[in-house]
């Protein structure tokens, strides 16, 4: 399985975003940790919801930051998030179901590890353009 490095091709120039894109990065990469250890069931399905949960927390901090931008793609950008929450949890059902497979570890590369990766160089680099054109400070709070 291929763990995932943050560097400067993934910032979106949004501080808040990018440590954010860190974390989920740490997540994913225990995720293979855990599967690749080969430590039975429950440190994968730890590893799991806690990437589950971190995405959601990520997810809505973007979203609140488009909704206060106004940004005109809102809309279809969410729906990609809407996407990666349905595949996450397909991925834990077939975890539940059928265990560590080769075809679960390479979904987990391809549909979160690599999807994550792209994501932030398409929908979320556009957002940061569109932020840094209307020089907006965006932060935590
Ligand atoms: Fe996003």
């Amino acid at each position: 399985m291929k763990k995932i490095e943050w560097d400067d091709s993934l910032s979106v120039g949004i501080d808040v975003i990018d440590g954010q894109h860190q974390r989920w990065i740490e997540h994913f990469n225990s995720v293979v940790d855990a599967i690749e250890s080969r430590g039975g069931h429950a440190p994968v399905t730890r590893t799991l919801g806690f990437l589950i949960d971190y995405t959601d927390l990520h997810f809505s901090t973007e979203e609140r930051f488009m909704t206060q931008t106004a940004y005109p793609q809102i809309a279809g950008h969410k729906a990609k998030h809407e996407e990666l929450r349905t595949t996450v949890a397909n991925l834990i059902g077939d975890f539940e179901e059928e265990g560590d497979t080769p075809a679960l570890e390479q979904a987990i590369d391809t549909f979160l590890g690599t999807w994550l990766i792209e994501h932030i160089k398409s929908t979320d680099q556009l957002f940061g353009a569109f932020v840094k054109e209307c020089g907006i400070v965006l932060s935590e709070e």
